[in-house]
């Protein structure tokens, strides 16, 4: 991440020397013409070693002492007013400590790439969610100029952050180089563990001081986080605490312990996901304290302006989704007092948590636009299609743009030989796409308008009185001066018309604080006897702008509070401290949810457009994560009477006392 387009999660020389950095880095590649052939020829390899002193746990890194940790250039730390002093004087308070493990990636589709070079040039069929990003590195990688490389990737699989470029891509090329023939290098589950960087841990600090009536006073949210000396990933759980409150005063730090591991890298909401189960636990900590509502708590705290940028927000509409969640789950047949609602041995509770995450859109949007004479239009972007339907929504915004049927309209992706910079992260493809599109449909529309020349019913209209309509342009306040696409084309004798559109830059993040949100409603069932628990109902109540598509939107807002259950209740990436080794490398040691796990999850949405971003939408594809940690853990209290500051909550956790 040293570069606009450096993609890998760490810059450690792959192979160039005879060190091992971390318990699981690759040390050799065994090439094969069958798979039977490879295992058995991978066990046949010996390796010796020297033991280098190294730091592997937590404790020892923190031992070594912190440094301050920057996310994307920017510090983590930022404090105003005095809040300690202001945490001290405050009549009501919690401060508490909240622990999040390592998580490891688990897409149900490991790490895959097909490669093959001819010449100089290099082509990857690979799966992954930033195929530009990709091209560039691997070129700098290999000291080739970025037209040289190639990468396609029309499927990605799950990737939730994870499928970027790690070391088996570069292995898998040098190997093929070495042979003179394509090479197919596909990570084993145990392999993604080893090779393929997470989620790390994290230790929190949230102290909330608040007057009798609930406002904060005083908002704390520090610790540390541990990572490599070669990667610059921290994980940024202090993200959400900057603008969901508005205390008088905040004080917010993360910093970073060193340790001899495998790079830490973007997993499913960096920050928010963990971040917002400290945060939202202690601000439920602090309504028990106060005797207060939690709904309450949060709707008196509700900012008017960003607390902290003090730049007003594009949209924000928070109470409104908490009003509505409320009353379509129940909220008010809660009992306020924990353990009261007991079913045989069953005990039963409800909670609630505040998801968000922050609306980005980066830099370098692009996409072409040809145009048949058919009226068919192909858009062409350097996008990622992971399952979310990033096809089918773009076919339906360019179909809408374009005043075309849907079935006139190919979206192509996933081929770094398409224009734009547009990463499947941060929950900004979908407004990346957005811009790009609109931005050529522009273009196409002024290409058009040259063509359609003085014959036409359009003639001497300036491009932005004119739009896509009824399968042609027409004038925008004047919807009957019209002409198709067909008819323009074939008066200018052209077969096809294509332009390329550049996105503008994305300064509408300068101008105001932009995030997606939702209220999350979790019942819980924890077991007297054996402590198991149980997620019996699930309720998001999101406020990310307009839904482009309620379908897809669904289902990834579910993807994301799946995921969150998970998070909540079982993922724990189990590190050996004496050597560093992961311990639990497969899905039989390492849990998810499975579909035994994960009750009916209702999802509603308030569906009021952002004006200030394209489409009206806000990303959705990473808040489903945010906020159902805490959602769990505050229902699991209220049903039981027991406190889990220490992720996952299991049940050992629930029994001890
Ligand atoms: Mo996401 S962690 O930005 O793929």
């Amino acid at each position: 991440m040293t570069a606009e387009k450096a993609l890998a999660g760490d810059d450690i020389p792959i192979m160039q020397d005879a060190s091992v950095h971390w318990n699981g880095q690759p040390i050799a590649v065994v090439l094969a013409e069958t798979q039977e052939q490879a295992d058995y020829a991978q066990s046949l390899i010996r390796a010796t070693y020297e033991t280098e002193p190294a730091t592997t746990s937590f404790a020892a890194a923190k031992a070594h002492g912190t440094e301050p940790g920057t996310f994307q250039g920017e510090p983590l730390k930022l404090e105003v007013g005095d809040a300690e002093a202001a945490l001290a004087a405050a009549p009501h308070k919690v401060d508490v400590i909240y622990r999040t493990p390592r998580h490891s990636h688990n897409a149900i589709e490991p790490h895959a790439v097909t490669l093959a070079w001819n010449g100089d040039e290099l082509t990857l069929h690979d799966a992954s969610q930033a195929v530009a990003h990709m091209a560039w590195t691997v070129a700098e990688v290999f000291g080739l100029k970025e037209q040289q490389v190639h990468v396609t990737s029309p499927y990605v699989g799950g990737g939730f952050g994870g499928k970027t470029l790690w070391q088996h891509q570069i292995l898998a090329a040098a190997a093929a180089k070495i042979a003179g023939r394509p090479v197919r290098l596909a990570l084993s589950r145990e392999g993604v563990y080893r090779v393929v960087g997470g989620r790390t841990t994290t230790g929190q600090r949230v102290a909330i001081g608040a007057q009798a009536d609930g406002r904060f006073d005083a908002l704390i949210h520090t610790g540390t986080v541990v990572m490599t000396s070669h990667n610059n990933m921290p994980e940024p759980f202090i993200l959400p605490t900057r603008s969901a409150y508005a205390a008088s005063s905040f004080k917010l730090d993360v910093e970073v312990a060193k340790m001899d591991m495998l790079a830490n890298t973007f997993m499913r909401a960096p920050g928010e996901s963990v971040g917002t189960f400290g945060l939202e636990c202690a601000v439920d900590e602090l309504a028990t304290e106060l005797g207060m509502d939690p709904i309450e708590l949060r709707i008196r705290n509700e900012p008017e302006k960003d607390p902290t940028s003090g730049l007003p927000f594009s949209s924000r509409h928070i109470v409104e989704a908490y009003r509505s969640g409320a009353e379509r789950f129940g909220w008010s047949r809660r009992n306020a007092e924990p353990g009261a609602r007991r079913e045989g041995e069953w005990l039963v509770g409800m909670g609630c948590a505040t998801a968000t995450y922050p609306y980005y859109r980066m830099p370098g949007g692009a996409a072409r636009i040809t145009l048949t004479k058919d009226a068919h239009a192909t858009v062409e972007i350097a996008a990622h299609e992971m399952g979310m339907g990033t096809a089918t929504v773009q076919t339906q915004v360019t179909a809408e743009r374009l005043g075309l049927p849907m079935q006139q309209v190919t979206v192509a992706y996933g081929d770094s030989s398409f224009p734009g910079l547009v990463l499947a992260g941060g929950s900004q493809q979908t407004a990346s796409i957005g811009a790009s599109v609109i931005a050529a449909q522009r273009a196409l529309v002024t290409e058009l308008l040259k063509l359609a020349g003085n014959d036409s019913p359009l003639a001497g209209l300036k491009s932005d009185e004119v739009g896509g309509r009824d399968g042609g342009l027409c004038k925008l306040d004047e919807p009957e001066r019209c002409e198709s696409y067909a008819s323009i084309l074939a008066r200018a004798q052209r077969d096809a018309v294509s332009v390329v559109g550049s996105a503008p830059p994305p300064l509408e993040m300068q101008h105001w604080s932009m995030h997606s949100f939702g209220a999350m409603f979790c019942e819980a069932r924890v077991n007297a006897v054996t402590g198991e628990t149980r997620v019996s109902r699930f309720l998001g109540s999101f406020d990310c702008g307009r839904i482009l598509n309620a379908k897809t939107a669904t289902s990834q807002f579910r993807g994301g509070i799946i995921m969150g259950l998970g998070l909540a209740l079982m993922e724990e990436t189990q590190v050996d401290e004496r050597n560093g080794r992961i311990m639990n490398p497969s899905l039989a040691e390492y849990h998810v949810p499975v579909h035994m796990d994960v009750p009916e999850i209702d999802v509603i949405w308030t569906d009021i457009a952002d004006p200030h971003t394209p489409m009206g939408a806000h990303g959705i594809g990473e808040i489903g994560i945010t906020g159902t940690g805490a959602a769990v853990a505050n229902a699991v209290y209220n049903a039981c009477g027991k406190r889990v500051r220490d992720l996952p909550m299991t049940l050992d956790k629930l029994l001890a006392t």
